[in-house]
């Protein structure tokens, strides 16, 4: 039996992540597999109901999981410049903390079906296939900050053993790509980007198959839209990886269909898609659910080692897709237009 915490968080939260776990309970009954879902609050909703964006009890269930999956936090609602007032995104940046999430993986792979949808040519997107690799615990997010009256500052601090880890992790998982590592940082400015540098090459001594290329953060977002198909491996600190992936998603034409996931040095990892709460349309039926359900599919490829289950759902993906069915973002003339809910029921029966 697997043990999976869920957080639907808020906005269209609570929608995507009922069609994702409708396509576990599918994978559950066709591969005679036992999955156990437990919802705990975390974000706005968490606020609301319990005051803390992070319940302690959120944080020790999410522990004693196999797996977290997560839908998105946040909205108007709890949007604030009170520093003393709690903030829905303290919730996930709190559990990514708690399990101690340092890698967080985007892939990044252009459907077929929505090449069309993207705003760049077809010939500069079409067989991209690149995963950031995000430094998630480290960096300004964490760093010393303050305000003081008419001042305030954030601090990008990291250490080797930081920077290590997450360079290696990005090395081996190239081993089974590409076998191309762009690291990306600012070391023309920034001091811990320097150090990042260093680092990097030093750690580069023990994949001697893999080419290692530094990029200065500027130039990959502009290699991103130029040339794409240069990249395999990016690998970054926390505040690039951030803005880089969800440039990199757009390439594929919508951020509903990018799924991530965070893992670290517990055996719990926690799986959500890039995009956020979408406030404006919750409860509206139409979101995109693919992001959500492909993070579903990530969870059971690198949690549970089922790696034939994580195929046959991304396939299930790519074949409604190839159909002609599309939720609203990524709605074209003559396909199908269908709801968060219809999109789920498609991909769950064609498992
Ligand atoms: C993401 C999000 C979060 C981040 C926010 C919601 C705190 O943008 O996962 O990319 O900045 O990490
Ligand atoms: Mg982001």
């Amino acid at each position: 039996m697997y043990k999976v915490a869920v957080i639907n968080g808020d906005g269209i939260g609570p929608e995507i992540v009922k069609e994702a776990i409708k396509i576990l309970n599918k994978v559950a009954a066709k591969y005679n597999h036992n999955f156990e879902f437990k919802e705990v609050l975390m974000g706005g909703i968490a606020i609301d109901k319990t005051g803390s964006p992070l319940p302690e009890e959120t944080l020790e269930v999410c522990k004693q999981s196999d797996a977290v999956l997560m839908g998105a936090i946040g909205g108007p609602k709890w949007d604030t410049t009170d520093s003393d007032k709690p903030r829905p995104e303290q919730g996930l940046l709190g559990i990514r903390k708690g399990l101690e999430l340092y890698a967080n993986l985007r892939p990044v792979k252009v459907f077929e079906a929505l090449i069309d949808s993207s705003t760049l040519k077809k010939d500069i997107i079409s067989g991209i296939d690149i995963i950031v690799v995000r430094e998630l615990t480290g960096g300004i997010y964490f760093g010393a900050r303050a305000r003081e009256k008419d001042r305030a500052y954030d601090t990008c601090d990291y250490s080797r053993y930081e920077i290590e880890r997450i360079v290696k992790l990005a090395f081996d998982l190239s081993l089974k790509r590409r076998r191309v590592v762009h690291s990306v940082d600012k070391a023309n400015v920034l001091e811990s980007s320097r150090l990042w540098r260093e680092v990097a090459i030093e750690a580069a001594k023990d994949y001697t198959q893999v080419e290692l290329v530094h990029q200065l953060v500027d130039n990959t977002a502009m290699q991103l839209i130029r040339n794409p198909k240069q990249f395999d491996v990016i690998v970054t600190e926390n505040m690039f990886g951030d803005i880089l992936s969800d440039e990199a998603a757009m390439l594929t034409g919508s951020l509903g269909m990018l799924p991530s996931a965070s893992m670290g040095t517990g055996k719990v990892s926690l799986y959500e898609p890039c995009h956020g709460s979408a406030p404006d349309i919750a409860g509206e039926g139409i979101a995109n659910p693919l992001a959500t359900i492909l993070s579903a599919a990530l969870m059971l490829r690198y949690s549970f080692n089922l790696e034939k289950e994580a195929l046959a759902v991304e396939k299930s993906v790519e074949q409604v897709l190839n159909k002609g069915y599309r939720t609203k973002d990524i709605m074209e003339e003559d396909k199908t237009l269908v709801s968060t809910e219809e999109m789920g029921t498609l991909v769950a029966e064609n498992v």
